[in-house]
């Protein structure tokens, strides 16, 4: 079966409500019954998530995902086949925040710390979330 990884940027709705705890325990939940990994970043203001999986599984939950009301500006940044998941241990990692921490990592991948999701190296940018992903322990 394949194994496919999907990478998007969202920006949170301030108009909806969002409970960041709830929601990762949802994932965590729906995730480990299908079998899907990942990482979510959320720095108060926009949403990073690297989500990997079956690839029917990847698209009905990016589907599902991406009619959700806490959050608009959907990008995809990147979807294709992999042989390895990057995130094995994490049926949804969260990454909350940008400390100065965060901010060296995004550092050390691209120019800035302010990510263009139009113009983004998805390559760098996985980097980023590998290396925010080890900080969670
Ligand atoms: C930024 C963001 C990321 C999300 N990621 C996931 C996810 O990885 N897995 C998941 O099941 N739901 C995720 N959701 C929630 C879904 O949109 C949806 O509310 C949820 O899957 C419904 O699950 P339920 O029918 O079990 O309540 C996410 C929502 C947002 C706003």
């Amino acid at each position: 079966m394949n194994l496919t990884r999907l990478v998007y940027y969202s920006q949170r709705n301030p108009s909806e409500k969002l409970d960041v705890k709830e929601l990762i325990e949802v994932c965590h939940r729906n995730n480990t019954r299908a079998n899907l990994t990942g990482l979510l970043h959320y720095n108060g203001d926009h949403f990073l998530q690297v989500i990997e999986g079956g690839r029917a599984e990847v698209s009905a939950i990016y589907h599902r995902i991406a009619r959700d009301i806490r959050h608009v500006n959907i990008i995809l940044i990147s979807c294709q086949d992999v042989r390895e998941r990057m995130f094995p241990n994490w049926s949804m990692g969260l990454h909350e925040g940008m400390d100065g921490r965060a901010r060296q990592i995004f550092l050390r991948y691209f120019a800035t710390d302010d990510v263009n999701p139009e113009t983004v190296n998805v390559d760098s940018l996985l980097d980023v979330l590998q290396d925010l992903s080890v900080e969670l322990g």
